[in-house]
């Protein structure tokens, strides 16, 4: 079946921004995770040393084990407010504990570190659940955000929706097998953790068919639409991560790939999250990428980012290195900024990393993921017929991102490099307190906002200086001999 997309149908898209539009849908219709549960992610800064959580855990599998779970609240004299098991929604063999809780900060704080030690914590909510994630370096005033790479195993499982339910319209709503498969991939994405290997995944006959489907008409479209970037890495992405119309690519070597070209590296993710928790990922040059593939009855729509749309449409993009900075750049603004501005950061990404045009040899040429992954999206945004503007992050930021039907307007930049510099530009001109700066070694951020850890950047500055100094000398008075 070959029947495109049109307006009014959905395109591929990702995870970041088209939440929010999505939490409201599910708010309205009644679903697992509301708005409230996800804003209290966020962090709301307060003065209260009263905080009041809800802990989801689940027990080692041991004689004892709750007691011994129940024993940590009383002797961290935390009260129990509301306590209940029930079948882990997750797992269905698992039985889950869920507790509401009210106490300090501080002994809340304690309480989650030692049941971390003791239990598998699966989820804390709490409208001050900064100060439960809190390593003790949080930065006064800002929502707490990740530090190091490894922290993203706080904030990467906090999945919005389509973790393994679906929506009533969704293709597979009514398809059991493909429920329990889709329940299978958010399993493995929410016991992910960071170091781990990306678990390989033995696809059926029905979603390799399904994926070659996809990849034959797509590139078909590649050669006239798709940016020289897109076009370099794609063949490749087929010679060593096996790209083709019969395989699925394994995310654990795609993942690989990326970190020997541009220092990127793959995470799965069961489904959407927060545009604050998937911007934090680019920070740390972490994708977050979905490992199901859509439904077979419609291999050319899905109303959610699938594997296909991660593999054939982001991946190429961010195996180049100027791609890789300009994507992370956008993160790092993102770092303990205010809610307001995440959502114009997580704007600008929509326009540009999904739905993003460039402009090659006078040429307009597609280089978002969303585009590039959908057949009729694809055709429309090139077609002459769209109404293109040139990038502009103070303008982009305002306009309004369509996810059930195709972009109104899309955003056309000369360059990555000159997105990158309107982005740094932009991102100046937000109120966070302090600017952060990626420590690649460590993979971990500096907070900027005191002159000591400033000078200590100096230094390393210099001595990078020092070393092109070096090369340049070296080269003139080679060229001098
Ligand atoms: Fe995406």
């Amino acid at each position: 079946m070959s029947d495109a997309p049109g307006p009014g149908k959905g395109s591929a898209f990702d995870s970041a921004n088209t939440e929010e539009k999505r939490s409201k849908h599910v708010t309205s219709s009644g679903g697992d995770v509301n708005r409230d549960s996800w804003r209290h992610l966020l962090g709301q800064p307060s003065n209260s040393k009263k905080s009041a959580a809800t802990i989801i855990f689940t027990l080692k599998n041991e004689v004892g084990g709750l007691v011994r779970a129940l024993k940590l609240f009383q002797d961290k004299h935390v009260n129990l407010v509301h306590i209940e098991s029930r079948k882990s929604k997750r797992r269905d063999s698992d039985f889950e504990i869920f507790v509401d809780c009210d106490s300090e900060h501080e002994q809340l704080k304690e309480l989650t570190q030692l049941l971390r030690k003791h239990t598998d914590v699966v989820e804390i909510t709490s409208p001050h659940n900064s100060a439960l994630l809190d390593d003790g370096s949080r930065v006064e005033g800002a929502p707490w955000f990740p530090k190091k790479i490894a922290d993203l195993d706080l904030c990467a499982n906090k999945v919005l929706m389509y973790g393994s339910e679906l929506d009533a319209d969704h293709p597979g709503f009514k398809d059991n097998v493909y429920r329990k498969r889709r329940k299978y991939f958010a399993d493995l994405a929410l016991n992910f953790k960071h170091g781990s290997a990306i678990p390989h995944i033995n696809y059926t006959a029905e979603e390799v068919c399904t994926w070659g489907k996809v990849f034959r008409e797509l590139n078909q479209l590649y050669p006239d639409h798709a940016c020289r970037e897109h076009l370099k890495n794609l063949p490749l992405l087929t010679k060593h991560c096996n790209y083709s119309e019969d395989s699925i690519p394994q995310l654990e070597e795609v993942s690989q790939f990326l970190m020997e070209h541009s220092g990127f590296s793959i995470r799965p993710v069961a489904g959407y999250l927060s545009p604050r928790d998937f911007l934090a990922g680019l920070a740390f040059r972490v994708f977050h990428c979905t490992q199901y593939v859509r439904h077979a009855s419609e291999p050319l729509y899905t109303p959610e980012p699938d594997t296909c749309h991660e593999l054939l449409g982001h991946v190429p993009l961010l195996a180049e290195p100027s791609f890789a900075q300009f994507s992370q750049e956008l993160g790092l603004a993102s770092l303990g900024a205010s809610d307001e501005e995440v959502q114009k950061l997580a704007t600008c990404y929509f326009f540009t990393v999904e739905f993003g045009l460039c402009k090659q040899d006078g040429v307009l040429k597609a280089y978002g993921a969303g585009l590039l992954s959908s057949v009729s999206e694809l055709k429309h945004a090139l077609s002459g017929e769209a109404s293109i503007r040139p990038f502009d992050p103070v303008l982009t930021c305002n306009q309004e991102c369509m996810i059930t039907t195709f972009q109104e307007v899309y955003f056309v930049a000369e360059s990555f490099e000159e997105a990158k510099n309107k982005m740094r530009e932009f991102a100046k001109t937000l109120k966070r307190p302090f600017t952060v700066h990626y420590n690649p070694y460590t993979q971990s951020v500096d907070v900027l906002k005191d002159t000591s850890n400033i000078n200590s950047m100096v230094k390393d500055i210099r001595h990078e200086l020092d070393i092109v100094e070096d090369a340049l000398s070296r080269l003139s008075k080679k060229q001098r001999d």
